[in-house]
Formats: structure tokens, sequence, C-alpha cells
């Protein structure tokens, strides 16, 4: 064996396991495994998991945050004139190293697989030159897919539509699309019939930022469905945001779930960019800017958690910890209930990897790649509610990364105590 891990606390079973990996792939899963191994991990009870997978970055606006200024709104729409201030001084290296960079962060917190977008709005396709780079300087250590995305819409110029193909043709993964941002609902109509002819063109998956506003006209949602049902392509397309559902009256939102799931689109919800976004203009009661997950959750569709942004013009934290999204996404979709702490996990792990098509190399099962990764936490709970390190990330059968947690310890009555906020 190259690699034993032992007392493994997996999700679906009740007593520890060990797992013996060799050649890069998982060999064994079992209660007490014998034999010489390279290297032991003792897991000591923590929850092992398949990697997280985070569905929706924007690797190319990444680690921005200021440059060339803060946004002080806080709105989408002076983050989207930042990032065109900042576009003509843009350089492929200083991209390129903010890629990188966070890319290693969430390595370190434990995901394995990003998809991201690139722009295609830019003449020269830098953009997507550049994150095609780093796709294959980065492969040993992350899996990634690269969405063909027209950031300004495809109709608002008249080469948008060739710039998709071009990027297309230069190795996008995935075609995306923004609908809700043509300038007319028939430009919105055509942006997502182009990326259904560019994805047959292509043999490509689809992923089309849709209906990412409050503005309870926007149904472009619908015309994924009717798309995608007619060509046969269930389960193969993704619509990010819908955010607009959030507003929608309830008899078209219970209508559209319905199709949604006929459809067996995947939904990817984003909670840090839509929790400061979206309903600016509600004043006050302020609505959420969510789409309707627990609503699409309860009625069966695969919905994931992307991250969305980490310091860019649209928001300026984070850190690439995909249990801080769904921590976050806990509170403002009201998924408290203790069954639905699962759903979280699995809306970071599982369901992502199904929305990136990638499920058959995905999981804790013998024959499958050993990426796995070891949280400093007991159960589903303290994962979601400790935002619990990393201890390890195992890629291939090699670790990785290694995180040591913070000690804390407490004086009091001439005593020293070790806090883990663990019960
Ligand atoms: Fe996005």
């Amino acid at each position: 064996m190259e690699l034993l891990i032992q007392n493994a606390k997996l999700r679906d079973r009740n007593e520890l396991v060990d797992i013996a990996i060799e050649k890069g792939k998982i060999q064994i899963v079992g209660t007490e495994i014998y034999g010489n191994a390279l290297e032991t991990i003792d897991a000591k009870g923590n929850l092992v998991l398949p990697p997280f997978v985070d569905p929706h970055l924007h690797l190319d606006a990444v680690l921005s945050v200021g440059d060339p200024r803060y946004n002080q709104s806080g709105t989408l729409l002076e983050g989207i004139q930042i990032w065109g201030e900042r576009k003509p001084h843009l350089t492929k290296e200083c991209l390129k190293a903010n890629a990188i960079e966070a890319i290693k962060w969430e390595v370190a917190n434990g995901t394995l697989k990003i998809r991201t977008h690139a722009d295609t709005t830019d003449p020269t396709l830098m953009t997507v030159e550049a994150l095609l780079e780093v796709k294959e300087e980065m492969k040993d250590l992350v899996d990634l897919q690269i969405v063909a995305f027209p950031q300004d819409g495809i109709f608002t110029t008249p080469e948008g539509k060739n710039l998709m193909v071009r990027a297309m043709e230069m190795g996008a993964d995935v075609v995306g699309g923004i609908p809700h941002n043509e300038f007319t609902r028939e430009d919105g109509v055509k942006d997502v019939e182009t990326a259904f002819e560019l994805a047959e063109k292509f043999n490509a998956l689809i992923d089309i930022h849709v209906d990412e506003t409050g503005d309870d006209q926007s149904r472009f949602v619908e015309v994924m469905v009717k798309e995608t049902i007619l060509r046969g392509w269930q389960g193969l397309v993704t619509a990010s945001h819908t955010t607009a559902m959030h507003n929608y009256n309830n008899d078209y939102a219970f209508k559209l779930i319905g199709l949604i799931k006929r459809a067996e689109l995947n939904i990817i919800t984003n909670p840090f960019d839509n929790s400061v976004l979206q309903n600016r203009t509600d004043g006050y009661p302020r609505r959420r800017g969510h789409t309707r997950v627990d609503e699409l959750l309860a009625r069966g569709v695969n919905v994931s958690i992307g991250h969305d942004s980490i310091m860019d013009p649209w928001y300026p934290m984070g850190k690439g910890s995909m249990l801080q999204a769904a921590n976050l996404l806990m509170h403002t979709a009201h998924l408290s209930g203790y069954d639905q702490i699962g759903s979280l996990l699995d809306m970071i792990t599982v369901n992502s990897a199904r929305t990136m098509n990638l499920s058959d190399q995905y999981g804790i099962e013998v024959g499958k790649p050993a990426d796995l990764i070891i949280l400093d936490a007991d159960n589903e709970m303290d994962a979601i509610r400790l935002l619990s390190e990393c201890l390890y990330v195992i890629r291939r059968g090699k670790i990785v990364s290694q995180t040591q947690p913070a000690i804390h310890h407490l004086k009091f009555k001439d005593q020293t105590q070790r806090i883990n906020f663990k019960r």
C-alpha cells in the first residue's frame, strides 16, 4: 500500500473504517486492514469525505479587489464598472498569478475540482488563454473546467458570438451565457439558444449565468428548460444563480421548478455574492437574494453551491472555503433543520460533482481515484458549524495539503484548559 488511512468516519457508515490506497486509487475500504504501507494516517474518528467541488468560480477576477479602486456602493453595477476600468491594464501574468494563488487557497480548504468562468468579451481572449494555461500548469493539484463566459452579453457587441466560438475552439470545456444581461428579451432568448447551438457543435456541457437579478420578469430558465427537453439533454445543463426565482410569484415558481425537475437542470446557488448583490433596490423590507434552494431540494432538483468570487469587485471577502459558503447558505436559505445539514454537505460534494459531470470518478469507493479530505470534525453538523479545517487533503493518493488547527488554551482559577468548541 502507498497510503493507509485508519479510523476514518465516513458519512454513510456507523463504524470507523480503514482506507487502503495503491497506485493513486482506492483499493480497499473496510474495517481493520492489515499490511505494510509506505505512509499511514490515523484519522482518529474524524470525518473523511471526497474532496469539495466548487462548480462556480471566477478565477479571472479573484484577488483583484481594490484594483483600480474599491466598490463603495457594494452593488453589482459598480462592480461591473470597476471590472471595465481594470480590463485595459490587466496582464496575463497578473491574472495567472491571482488565479493560481486562489486555487491554492481552495485546495488548502479541501477543494480539488473547480469549474471556472473565463470572460470572453475581451477581443484578445487573453482571459481564456490565461486560464487554459493555468489549467495545464495546475493539473497535478486540481481539476479545472473552463466555461466560455460572455460577461457583458453575446449580442451587445457585433463580435460577441464569434468570440464565444473562438473561446470554444481554444479549448474551453463548457459553454456559458448571460441572457439577462442582453439588451432585449429577444436577445436574451437568442443568448440561450446560442449556448445550446455551440454546445452541440463542440460536444460541450452548458452552464449559463441566468436570471441573476431581482427582476421578477427575468425568465430565461424556462428557455433553458425548453431547449434541454427538446434536445434530450437532461442532466447535462446547468443554470447558475437563478436569483430572480426568489421574487417570482408562487404559481410561476411552482410551475418552473416542476419544469426544472423534468429537464434535470442542475442549479448552482452562490451564497456569498448573491447575499450582498441582489435586491439592493428593495429598501425595506429587503428580500433575500437567493434562488429557492429549499423548494428546489424538496422537489428533487440537483442543487449545488458555488464560491463565485474571492476578493473581487463584486465580493470583497472570501478565502476559498466551501464550508463557509455552506454555513452562510444554512442561514440565508433556512436550512437549519437537522436533516438539511447533510444536504448542505451534499451541495459542496456529490451534487456539485454531478453538476460537473464527474460522478463516475468521484467518491470514496473501491477503484475510484484516491481523492479525499480528512476534516477536523466528528460529524456533519460540526463540519458546517465549526468551518472545520482540512487536516489532510489527498489527491491521487498523495498528501497535497496539511493543516494544523489552532489550539486554544483558556486560563481560569489557576488551571489551563484546552477549548476545542466540541461537545
Ligand atoms: Fe458568477
